[in-house]
């Protein structure tokens, strides 16, 4: 790094500081990097980042499961307890022969992507992803570009599973809105002014997306035999065991080793 370049990272860091961020090393060496190869000014970044704007929406990706993503204000940015939901899922297809795989609330597509990268095309596997954002499943498209995987997943805009057809042996993955709405008011500006409420808001209890699916698989099929896999926020968890009180279920831990995850045995 020459000497100019030393000055600005320094000036970078300085300001993240101030704006509150905590990874500073890295992101001030990505700014450095991003305005270089777009020839764009630090300052305009800087201003960017005081308004509390997420760097990931300007920089227009980010990194997931070691692959980049494109992410926009369309798209919620995906949190690093995802990457678990992906781990989880993946493990399930191993001890599984699962026919169909289904990413509900895909959004920019990291979930489904980062599976369908794993599992080998001469498998079998059908990949499919919803969202009811049509302009989140175009950003979920380029991304299959931008991954290789284009072609191998099917997206479809609905309401979490109408119009899909449910059979035996899939296993669903959804990381569907769940911030309780009285939580949801209260998030950082950086969420609130920037990332999609459609995202993130899951009704009083957090729980409205997860009670209409499983309203939507328990109603198209008496008796199917497949797995669904949840992120939800850890708070939520005793009425969740409520809701699932019919099901077979075991709750999983996220990295933080706070309750995240709910495997639901459909059946
Ligand atoms: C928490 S985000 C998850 C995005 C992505 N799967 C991830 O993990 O980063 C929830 C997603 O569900 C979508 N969504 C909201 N309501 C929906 C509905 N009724 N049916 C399908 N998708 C919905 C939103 O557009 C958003 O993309």
């Amino acid at each position: 790094m020459n000497k100019e370049e030393l000055k600005n990272i320094f000036r970078i860091q300085e300001s993240l500081k101030v704006i509150g961020y905590n990874d500073i090393i890295r992101i001030s060496k990505e700014i450095l990097q991003y305005c270089s190869d777009e020839q764009i000014s630090i300052d305009s970044v800087l201003e960017r980042l005081k308004t509390q704007e997420p760097w990931e929406y300007i920089r227009g990706k980010v990194e997931f499961y070691g692959n980049d993503f494109y992410v926009n204000k369309h798209t919620l940015i995906p949190r690093l307890e995802t990457e678990n939901l992906v781990d989880l899922a993946i493990s399930l297809c191993k001890k599984n022969n699962y026919s169909r795989i289904i990413d509900i609330g895909t959004g920019s597509g990291c979930i489904i992507i980062s599976i369908a990268k794993t599992i080998p095309t001469d498998q079998g596997v059908e990949f499919l992803a919803t969202d009811i954002s049509t302009e989140a499943l175009k950003i979920a498209k380029r991304n299959t570009k931008r991954n290789l995987v284009e072609g191998k997943i099917r997206f479809l805009q609905t309401n979490l599973l109408k119009n899909i057809d449910l059979t035996d042996n899939t296993l669903y993955v959804a990381n569907l809105p769940y911030i309780p709405s009285s939580m949801y008011r209260n998030l950082d500006r950086s969420v609130l002014e920037y990332e999609p409420q459609i995202a993130l808001e899951g009704g009083e209890n957090g729980l409205f997306f997860y009670e209409e699916l499983l309203k939507q698989l328990s109603s198209a099929k008496e008796g199917i035999a497949s797995t669904l896999v949840i992120e939800i926020e850890p708070s939520t968890l005793p009425q969740m065991h409520k809701l699932l009180q019919e099901y077979k279920h075991e709750v999983l831990k996220d990295f933080r080793g706070l309750d995240r995850f709910v495997l639901i045995h459909l059946s």
